[in-house]
């Protein structure tokens, strides 16, 4: 396999892996911020496209630009209709070199990619022999310069493996037109096909390699040679990430005295509408009858008053209280405007990296609320109870959204936004309950420091 690589490699796209800047390799690869190529190993079927999803979600909220490759999609892209595992056998030398040649491809763009300014590639496939692990190395790190990280799952568990192929596999692009029982056995098939060739990463004889190996979903973790920031915190969130089913809850306090007046910040109490929700929403969750449910709260009176009468463990998060709107900390948004007209028309220019003087930007929340995702990754059924922007933060790692959409998604009062983990995101509800409130969302206007009625804004 390697020297068919590199045949490849050397007739089609010598180019394509050459450095187009100005930095020696050795140079590079001793830099600590190097672009990084997160190469997932294992069969099919073990969860690494789940891994890579959700690996990149994560990275692109903590602010490091990532992108998946994954080698499932240029194979389709390379060849007409698929029709049975057949195609995955080892003798079938014609689709080898298909696969070969999508490896190829895919890698190629990786290494454009990490070019361009991307800083994490994450190349989702299966890396199952040495020899293509050898291949990655050389092109990675070798000739490009950059790190490379190989994070290996392993499943043995058939129960796991079958809820997998269910869950994401027949449904795939591949079987749309096969029923659900034949595409279950056609993938058993193809998993059979590439463990005939399929070598674990090895310690001993992959003994420079950086890599960590994770066994039936989080059970057992081992990590090998890993180095760097980035690493490093790949490692500690792929340790507490698990796939059993649970929900999360998020809402906002009740309506307070301040959201009546307008006014941002502060720690006031709830207004009468907010009590009733308090009382609904202590209602609303008793008829859940959610197994095993933790409420988590800011310190700010508001929130704690909001889940008076929820009858679960509660517990008080610092990191889950409102922006810190520094200088403009209980003013109207009329009255910064009047006051403050040029920080006003700088938020509205750039909202999530915009920093209230002697307070926060939404940049800040996010990398305050690290620990808080950490935390519920690695819980079960949670009802967090928060705030207007803090809200938007968790919300846009559920959802996958981007930073210049994050601090204008919506999170209104009086409403549950219930989290459901689905395939590979998940499935939210907006649940409202009946009372009132005040609408505080103002949405990005036209014109950078307006103030304009809500219907006008984007
Ligand atoms: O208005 C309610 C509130 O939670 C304020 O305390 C906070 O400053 C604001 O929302 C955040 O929303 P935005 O970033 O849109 O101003």
């Amino acid at each position: 396999e390697n020297d068919f690589f590199q045949l490849i490699i050397n007739k089609r796209s010598v180019m394509s892996f050459q450095r187009r800047d100005s930095i020696r390799i050795g140079e590079r690869a001793n830099y600590v911020n190097s672009p990084h190529v997160i190469a997932m190993v294992g069969l099919p079927a073990r969860g690494k496209t789940y891994i890579s999803k959700k690996l990149s979600r994560y990275l692109n909220w903590i602010g490091i630009n990532t992108k998946v490759f994954n080698l499932g999609e240029y194979r389709r892209h390379a060849t007409a209709a698929y029709k049975s595992h057949d195609f995955f056998r080892q003798d079938n030398t014609e689709a080898m070199a298909i696969r070969q040649q999508c490896a190829v491809e895919a890698l190629q763009d990786v290494c454009q990619w990490l070019e361009k300014g991307g800083e994490v590639a994450v190349f989702d496939a299966t890396n199952s022999t040495k020899d293509r692990r050898n291949v990655i190395q050389n092109i990675v790190v070798d000739r490009m310069g950059f790190k490379l990280f190989f994070v290996e799952s392993i499943c043995d568990d058939p129960s796991i493996i079958e809820q997998n192929i269910m869950e994401v596999k027949v449904s795939s692009p591949d079987y749309t037109n096969m029923n659900k029982d034949a595409a279950l056995t056609d993938f058993l098939k193809r998993i059979e096909h590439y463990q005939e060739r399929y070598q674990p990463l090895d310690e001993e004889q992959e003994k420079n390699v950086a890599f960590m190996k994770i066994y039936n979903t989080g059970e057992k973790v081992v990590v090998h040679k890993h180095e760097g920031h980035v690493q490093a915190r790949i490692v500690y969130y792929l340790m507490n990430i698990h796939i059993t089913p649970r929900t999360i809850y998020l809402t906002r306090h009740g309506e307070s005295e301040q959201n009546l007046q307008g006014r941002i910040g502060g720690d006031s109490n709830l207004s009468a509408r907010g009590v009733q929700y308090a009382n609904a929403l202590a209602n609303y969750i008793k008829a859940q009858n959610i197994e095993g449910l933790r409420v988590w709260t800011s310190w700010l009176k508001r929130t704690i008053q909001t889940v008076a009468g929820v009858p679960a463990p509660q517990e008080r998060w610092k990191a889950l209280n409102e922006i810190d709107a520094g200088i403009c900390e209980e003013m109207t948004y009329e009255e910064i405007k009047e006051k403050y007209p040029e920080d006003f028309k700088a938020r509205d220019q750039n909202k999530f990296a915009y920093r209230y003087p002697r307070g926060e930007s939404y940049e800040d929340l996010v990398a305050r609320l690290e620990p808080v995702i950490m935390e519920l990754e690695r819980q079960g059924n949670v009802l967090v109870v928060s705030h207007q922007a803090v809200l938007r933060c968790l919300l846009a790692y559920f959802l996958d959204n981007s930073a210049d959409e994050l601090p204008y998604l919506r999170v209104p009062l009086h409403t549950v936004i219930k989290l459901t983990p689905v395939a590979y995101g998940c499935r939210v509800e907006h649940i409202k309950l009946p009372i009132d409130a005040v609408d505080t969302h103002r949405g990005k206007p036209k014109e950078p420091g307006k103030i304009v009625p809500e219907s006008m804004t984007e």
